[in-house]
Parts: C-alpha cells; sequence; structure tokens
C-alpha cells in the first residue's frame, strides 16, 4: 500500500478524535525510536502517550506478554491469579505505609473514575474539586473533573465539579508584595469560593502533582501539603493522579514524596503499564473496608486481568533492578541543563519546567509581555519531525504553546544530546523564518 492510499483509507473509515494525526506512518519501535514505512528513525520524546517509560519493545515486556499470552490472559472478573495479587503487593511496597490496598484496571480515566467513586462512597458526599487545566480522562467522572479540554457540546458535567485555579508560576495572577507567586493565597481564594459554592457534599480533591496537558506545571513546594490540610478541614479525600509522573518520571518513585503527603487514593495508570493497558488504585484498608461494607462496584471486564498485572510486576522489577528512578533523576538534569542552555539563545524560550525527565518549555512572542507564540510552537513541532524528533505541543488559551517531553526513563545520554540537538535547530530554523 502507498502512503496515498494509506491516507486516503485514514480519510474514509477512521473517526478523528481529538487534534491532527501525526504526518508519518509508523511501522516498528524499539527503545527510544519509533520508524517509519521507511525506515526513518523518529526520536520518542514522549514516550508512546507519555507512557512506554521502559522504552519500546523492552526484552523483559515482551518476554513477559509472549509469556502470558501463552499461558493466561485473562479471566472471568471475579476469578483471581498470582500476577495480580504479586502486583498489589509490589505496588504496596513501592507506596507509602498505608496505602496497601489496590484495584487493577485498564485506562486512566477508568482508574480515576473508579477512585471518585470510592470517595463518593467513602465520604457520603459527592463534590469533586479538580485543577481549572486538568486532564483526567474521557468518561464521564473523569471528564467533569477535567478543565483543560473537551467540555463543550455534551450537556451538563456532573452536577458539584468545582476548578480550583491551577498554580501556574510563570503566569502568576497572585503575586505578594514582593513580587513572588503568592500560591496560598490563591489557594485560600479559591477555597473561599468554593466552600461559598458547595452545598455541603465536598468528597474528594483530584489532583495531578504535575499538570501535563494543563502545559507542564508542576505544584509549588509545599502546594500539596497546604492541600491536603484544606481536604482534611472539609472531611474530604484527596485523591492523586500520577498517571505521568507515577514509577520513576520525576526522579522520584512518586512526585508527591517531594512534599511528604501522602494521598488517601493514588490512581496510577500510563506508566504502570509502560504503554500496555494497567491502571491501578491504590488506597488505604480503611477506605476500601468502609466502601466494601456500602457495596462498592467496579466490576469490569479487564479488572484483575493476569497478563497486564504479569507486565506491571515486570514494570516494578525492571524499574528497581535498572536503578531508573535515579536515572531519571540524572539525565532529567542533563535533560533540563540542556533547555535551559537553549533558553539563555532562543528569546521565544520564556520558560523551563518540571521535574526530572518530565520537562516543559513555554514559547512566548516576548518574555516581557509573554504573549504566545502559538505560531511558532507549531512550526517547531514540524521542523522537529522532519529532523527525527517527535514532541507534543500543548496548546491552551492564554499561554504560549508547551512543549511537553517525556523520553523513556531508559534513555541514553547520547539520545538526550541528540534531542537537544535537534530541538536547537528546529528553533534556528522556525526563528529564522519566522
Ligand atoms: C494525568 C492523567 N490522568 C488521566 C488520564 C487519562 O488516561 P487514559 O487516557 O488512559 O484514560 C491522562 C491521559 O492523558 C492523564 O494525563
Amino acid at each position: 500500500m502507498t502512503e496515498t492510499d494509506f491516507w486516503a483509507d485514514v480519510d474514509r473509515h477512521l473517526v478523528r478524535y481529538g487534534g491532527s494525526f501525526v504526518p508519518a506512518v509508523i511501522e516498528r519501535a524499539n527503545g527510544s525510536f519509533v520508524y517509519d514505512t521507511s525506515g526513518r528513525a523518529i526520536l520518542d520524546f514522549t514516550s508512546g502517550q507519555m507512557s512506554a517509560v521502559l522504552g519500546h519493545s523492552h526484552p523483559d515486556i515482551v518476554e513477559t506478554v509472549q509469556r502470558s499470552a501463552a499461558t493466561l490472559a485473562h479471566l472471568f472478573s471475579g476469578m483471581l491469579s498470582q500476577p495480580v495479587v504479586d502486583l498489589a503487593r509490589a505496588l504496596a511496597r513501592v507506596t507509602p505505609g498505608p496505602l496497601e490496598k489496590s484495584l487493577l484496571l485498564t485506562t486512566g480515566a477508568e482508574a480515576n473514575e473508579a477512585a471518585l467513586k470510592m470517595a463518593k462512597l467513602y465520604t457520603g458526599a459527592h463534590e469533586i474539586v479538580s485543577f481549572s487545566q486538568s486532564w483526567h480522562g474521557m468518561t464521564s467522572g473523569a471528564a467533569a473533573a477535567t478543565y483543560s479540554a473537551g467540555r463543550r457540546g455534551y450537556g451538563p458535567a456532573a452536577p458539584g465539579n468545582f476548578a480550583l485555579p491551577a498554580p501556574n508560576a510563570y503566569r502568576t495572577r497572585f503575586t505578594s508584595s514582593d513580587g513572588e507567586h503568592d500560591w496560598r493565597g490563591e489557594l485560600d481564594y479559591a477555597f473561599d469560593l468554593i466552600d461559598r459554592q458547595s452545598t455541603g457534599a465536598l468528597a474528594a480533591c483530584l489532583v495531578e502533582p504535575i499538570l501535563s496537558s494543563g502545559g507542564l506545571i508542576d505544584l509549588p513546594a509545599g502546594y500539596l501539603r497546604a492541600l491536603k490540610d484544606k481536604c482534611e478541614e472539609r472531611g474530604m479525600l484527596l485523591i492523586l493522579d500520577e498517571a505521568q509522573t507515577g514509577l520513576g518520571r520525576t526522579g522520584a518513585m512518586f512526585a508527591f514524596e517531594r512534599d511528604g503527603v501522602v494521598p488517601d487514593i493514588l490512581t496510577l495508570s500510563k506508566t504502570l503499564g509502560a504503554g500496555l493497558p494497567l491502571a491501578a488504585v491504590v488506597t488505604t484498608p480503611e477506605i476500601e473496608a468502609r466502601c466494601h461494607e456500602r457495596g462498592y462496584l467496579f466490576f469490569t471486564t479487564h479488572v484483575s486481568d493476569p497478563l497486564p498485572a504479569a507486565v506491571g510486576c515486570t514494570v516494578l522489577r525492571v524499574i528497581d533492578r535498572d536503578g531508573l528512578v535515579a536515572a531519571a533523576a540524572r539525565r532529567g538534569e542533563r535533560l533540563r541543563a540542556g533547555l535551559v542552555e537553549l533558553q539563555t539563545r532562543y528569546e521565544c524560550i520564556g520558560d523551563v519546567r518540571g521535574r526530572g525527565l518530565m520537562q516543559g518549555i513555554e514559547l512566548v512572542t516576548d518574555r516581557l509581555t509573554k504573549a504566545p507564540a502559538e505560531d511558532l510552537g507549531r512550526r517547531v513541532t514540524t521542523e522537529c519531525l522532519a529532523l527525527g524528533l517527535h514532541m507534543n505541543i500543548v496548546q491552551l488559551p492564554g499561554m504560549g504553546g508547551v512543549f511537553r517531553m517525556a523520553p523513556p526513563l531508559t534513555v541514553s545520554d547520547d539520545e538526550i544530546d541528540l534531542g537537544l540537538e535537534i530541538l536547537d535547530k528546529a528553533l534556528s530554523a522556525s526563528t529564522a523564518t519566522g
């Protein structure tokens, strides 16, 4: 089939589900690269959809999938097997003390849906607070708590959802008298508004420790502690969504560790399956017990499936065996240093932010006004792809284009340098024509 025929079939037969398709036909993927049908290597700085933390076609994952597919892949949802219990035990070991109980599911949205239902049943309340630039998934409960995109045109979202302003240090709305980002004032004011709107039925706060689709916004140090206090004052649960930040990407096993906070419920997805569909809801025995007493129901086709659970066990084992959390911290520093260096040469890089191997750069037309550089973002993306680097740009109203970079934890120093070199060339070519 020619490329022309391929794209004609795409036009004829595929539903368009968001944004535009990357103009390349991918045939295979290995390590930090994907390869198109002409054999061209493209450095994958998004780890697939921010998930393939072990790179593509990792030998341990290939072995696990082949063995599980040949022996035990899928079961009746009430039937248990060893990989499921092994993964639940492994998750209890890598998470802090009280998080001992896991529910194993398939996608991030589903895990958040299950966590929200748990919080509602546990508290007997239904109101949910999440960030104004959040992304928690496409199913209805998760979508009702998602504010970065997709709210228009589908009728009412679940009643009782409130937005908390995402604390964006680069584009602060709240500044103290010394010009610093007054995130505490911002948080206090937000909860003052939430308390006024609430019907007295606040159930949970659902947040990402680094807002990814919202433009790679890292929460200020101390913010999660303050948020947990707000939740406790109101009898709400804190649900942390570590779909992208979990399992080492930020240079810590979980991003929440930086703040010394333990969530009541933790949701994991993307990185847990390293690119295969696996998600988990991890919570305390106390929350699990009360929900069970009240008839908690989350019986899906693929709950507790052995094949993805075996993959999750392998992911955790490889991360531990190969020291990938420390590696992400080290390689993240190299990536960040390179981006900061590019910022000294390109006026259009207004901000460099992130943690570990989850970094973002925000493009602006003017560093003083911080006016968004939307066209430039598109040109740089196209230029990068032409030169062999795939990156994702988030374009949100009122923000410059933000490039998200999240290479696999297995990325080498040379691959990071190659990515930086391509980005340099792409910026140079795009600003010259701009
Ligand atoms: C933080 C976060 N939570 C949840 C989701 C939804 O996960 P899924 O697409 O697997 O349902 C995403 C997806 O991008 C995400 O980034």
